[in-house]
C-alpha cells in the first residue's frame, strides 16, 4: 500500500455530476443557464437535490428571487454547451440563444424553464437555503421529472446509457466507462 501525503483540506470529492441549471424570475424573465458541479442528492423521499451557487452569479439572484430551478442533465454531445454556460454570464449574453437551446415552460414551476434539448429535466422548488461561505446551497424538492422517451424502457423505467453520460473531475469532463457491477452484486444478487 502506498504511503499517504497530506494535502490542503479541500472538497476533493471527485468525480461529481455536471449539470445545466436553468432559471428565471419575475424580475429577470430572460431565462438563464448556469453550469453546476456542486450538486448532489440529499434525500430520496421527498426527492431532494441541492445546488451550490456563488452569490456573485447572475443565476444566484434568479434562483433566490423565484425560489425555483430546473436541473437539466446534458448528454456527452452537449458537453460543450454545458462548458459554455459555465464560462459566460447571463448578465452579458442570452445563453439559450447563443447555444441554440429552447426554453420550454415547466409543468409545476412558474418562472424557471426546462431546456428542451436535454434528455432529463428535474423541476425543483427551493425548500431551504444554506449560506455556506463561498457558495449558497439551495435545497430543492423535485416536483416534476421529465425524461426523453428514448431514455425510458417499455416498462416506464429510466434507462441511462453510460456512453451518453459524463462526470466532472478536477476541471475535466469524463465520459462514463465500463460497467463494474450492479447494486448488491458483491452478495450475488446481480450481474
Ligand atoms: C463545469 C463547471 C462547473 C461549475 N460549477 C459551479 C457551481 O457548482 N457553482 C457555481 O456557483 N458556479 C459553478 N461554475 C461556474 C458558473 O457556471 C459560471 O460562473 C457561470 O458563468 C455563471 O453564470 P451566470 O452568471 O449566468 O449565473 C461552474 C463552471 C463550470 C464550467
Amino acid at each position: 500500500m502506498a504511503a499517504k501525503c497530506k494535502v490542503e483540506p479541500g472538497t476533493h470529492l471527485y468525480p461529481t455530476p455536471a449539470v445545466m441549471v436553468s432559471c428565471a424570475s419575475e424580475f429577470e424573465r430572460r431565462p438563464n443557464i448556469i453550469a453546476i458541479a456542486w450538486t448532489g442528492v440529499l434525500a430520496s423521499s421527498p426527492p431532494t437535490i441541492g445546488v451550490g451557487v456563488t452569490p456573485a452569479r447572475h443565476s444566484h439572484r434568479l434562483i433566490a428571487d423565484s425560489g425555483e430551478f430546473v436541473i437539466n442533465l446534458p448528454r456527452t454531445d452537449q458537453v460543450d454547451l454545458l462548458d459554455y454556460c459555465g464560462v459566460v454570464s447571463g448578465r452579458d449574453e442570452d445563453k439559450f440563444s447563443a447555444c441554440s437551446l429552447t426554453p420550454t415552460p415547466a409543468d409545476v414551476l412558474r418562472w424557471a424553464p426546462l431546456i428542451a434539448e436535454c434528455p432529463v429535466n428535474l423541476e425543483c422548488r427551493v425548500i431551504r437555503r444554506l449560506p455556506l461561505g463561498s457558495h449558497e446551497y439551495f435545497v430543492g424538492e423535485v416536483v416534476r421529472t421529465h425524461v426523453s422517451e428514448e431514455w425510458v424502457d417499455d416498462r416506464g423505467r429510466l434507462v441511462l446509457p453510460a456512453e451518453q453520460l459524463f462526470a466532472y473531475s478536477r476541471g475535466r469532463y469524463h465520459q462514463l466507462g465500463k460497467r463494474l457491477g450492479r447494486h448488491g452484486f458483491s452478495r450475488g444478487s446481480g450481474a
